[in-house]
């Protein structure tokens, strides 16, 4: 299955639904009453909807769970999936029942018979939130992954809604497409190269290659890619849509292409996954994506710093100090803390020239919160009460796991060098912590800052809420739900 799904809405079309091919699903409420459409199965299937509505099993049946029937009778789809829904169902249980539905699917395509039901538009997203895989690698599963479509009444109504939806949906998969893609194929040269060619969806672009890093001051985030043959480049995205003049929403991602820990080598064991340390870049390009997309009537200005951590000849070594764009030193006890080297001058350079209303950083930053937080709940640290709030909010509604974690100048003492202004590192206890105290040195104190750590988020080894096993794009939903909620004119 390659690229995402397609989803068209249409008008109920009762004769269409015994010709469909492939997959059609069917809702039944759970008082057992069937709409039109599932009437019309019901005639079709000769009772087969009747019999199920009536079996012990539908009693036990919970909402938004599927029941799929193989080859139904008196129709040409190969499956049947009966969901059981309430009619007017909310948000999470109509997104679920769609995630259910696009685990079924496959690469077969699928006629959702949504009907009068509400949130069709919510189920669609669900779905293809779902139906998605990454096989840019793998020669014998070329098939393209057959369409969605969703009949329901009032399909103009719908589709206007979905379209914003599905505009997220879309950011969500760039986010995965990029964070799946290995290193090898996903250098820096490349990344920026995806990244340039979004100025066709209206976005300005500027890349910044070491010559022009190297004259801004950016000398932090350059130690880290030293070592690589790899070029550094820093991309920004500008998305103007809001009122002129007013301050952007910043958002800041860590992109190291690969992390090998550098000359602090990491152990073998495991490392492939570290081609997903681009995982904070990842969703600011998604996001900015999804806000160009649907046309977001707000002003938010994305950076990414990409790099590789690569050990050689030419490799920072730990020991080294280096200055960073604002001025402070910073001793390298551990090369493999590089994130946070990239994220310093990126929150430094934002504030400089954009003078943001606030700022979001994201960064696969310290393998410490997973085993806080584990997959399930991203780290969230912040030194301002109320934004750090709105976004929970919006991490909430969007089902994606977030946990406010705490900042304190107790663990600064963490951070004391010898010989520089700080260290990279402050030990192995409350190294999430840390990591965030080293990185609020270089916000300003008036300006509200989200740091959000999705080192257990990013990628994950078994299917989650709404995506399959692999990388899960978390965070742009939250991201573009936040810009919506508190950013649009
Ligand atoms: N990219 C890693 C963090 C990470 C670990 C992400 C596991 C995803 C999964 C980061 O650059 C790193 O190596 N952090 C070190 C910091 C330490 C040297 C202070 C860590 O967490 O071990
Ligand atoms: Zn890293
Ligand atoms: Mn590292």
């Amino acid at each position: 299955m390659t690229g995402p799904v397609t989803i068209d809405f249409l008008e109920t079309d009762l004769d269409e639904i015994a010709r469909a091919e492939g997959r059609v699903a069917v809702f039944v409420s759970p008082d057992g009453k069937l709409d039109k459409s599932a009437r019309r199965v019901n005639r079709l299937t000769r009772g087969v909807l009747d019999r199920m509505v009536q079996s012990s099993d539908f009693g036990k049946m919970k909402p938004a769970q599927v029941t799929s029937l193989a080859y139904p009778s008196g129709m040409a789809a190969e499956a049947l999936d009966v969901v059981c829904l309430a009619r007017n169902p909310d948000l999470a249980e109509a997104r679920k029942a769609g995630v259910a539905l696009g685990k079924a699917k496959g690469t077969k395509p699928l006629l959702v018979l949504a009907g009068q039901l509400r949130r069709a538009e919510e189920i669609a997203k669900g779905i293809a939130l779902r139906a998605y895989e990454f096989t840019a690698h793998k020669t014998a599963e070329r098939e393209t992954a057959a369409g969605v479509r969703v009949m329901v009444s009032k399909p103009d109504e719908t589709a206007a809604a979905a379209k914003q939806l599905l505009a997220a949906v879309e950011g969500v998969h760039l986010t995965r497409d990029l964070v799946s893609e290995p290193a090898n194929h996903l250098t820096t040269t490349e990344f920026a190269q995806r990244i340039e060619r979004m100025k066709d969806l209206g976005l300005t672009i500027r890349i910044f290659d070491e010559a022009a890093l190297e004259k801004i001051g950016m000398h932090s985030l350059l130690s880290v890619g030293h070592g690589s043959a790899s070029p550094s480049k820093v991309a920004v995205m500008e998305w103007m849509g809001g009122r002129k003049g007013d301050a952007p929403l910043a958002l800041l991602g860590k992109g190291v292409i690969f992390d090998t820990g550098g000359i602090s080598l990491k152990p073998a064991a495991g490392m492939e996954d570290m081609t997903m340390d681009m995982g904070g870049a990842g969703v600011v390009v998604g996001t900015m994506h999804a806000l160009a997309r649907r046309g977001a009537r707000a002003n938010v200005v994305g950076i990414v710093g990409l790099v590789e951590n690569m050990p050689s000849d030419r490799a920072t070594r730990p020991g080294d100090v280096i200055p960073s764009l604002k001025g402070d030193t910073i001793e390298v006890i551990n090369t493999d803390a590089e994130g946070r080297l990239v994220l310093c001058d990126l929150l430094w350079y934002m504030q400089q020239e954009y003078q943001p209303a606030a700022m979001v950083d994201l960064a696969t930053l310290t393998g410490a919160i997973i085993i806080g937080l584990g997959h399930e709940k991203a780290g969230v640290f912040s030194n301002d009460e109320t934004f750090c709030k709105a976004f929970l909010k919006a991490a909430e509604a969007e089902g994606e796991g977030a946990w406010h974690m705490p900042l304190d100048p107790a663990y600064d003492e963490k951070l004391k060098s010898e010989i520089a202004d700080m260290k990279n590192v402050g030990g192995r206890e409350a190294g999430s912590i840390t990591a965030a105290q080293f990185l609020k040195r270089f916000v300003k104190d008036e300006v509200p800052w989200i740091h959000l750590d999705i080192a257990g988020v990013a990628l994950v080894k078994a299917e989650t809420a709404h995506a399959p096993k692999g990388a899960t794009g978390w965070g742009v939903m939250a991201l573009d739900r936040l810009v919506a909620e508190n950013y649009e004119t």
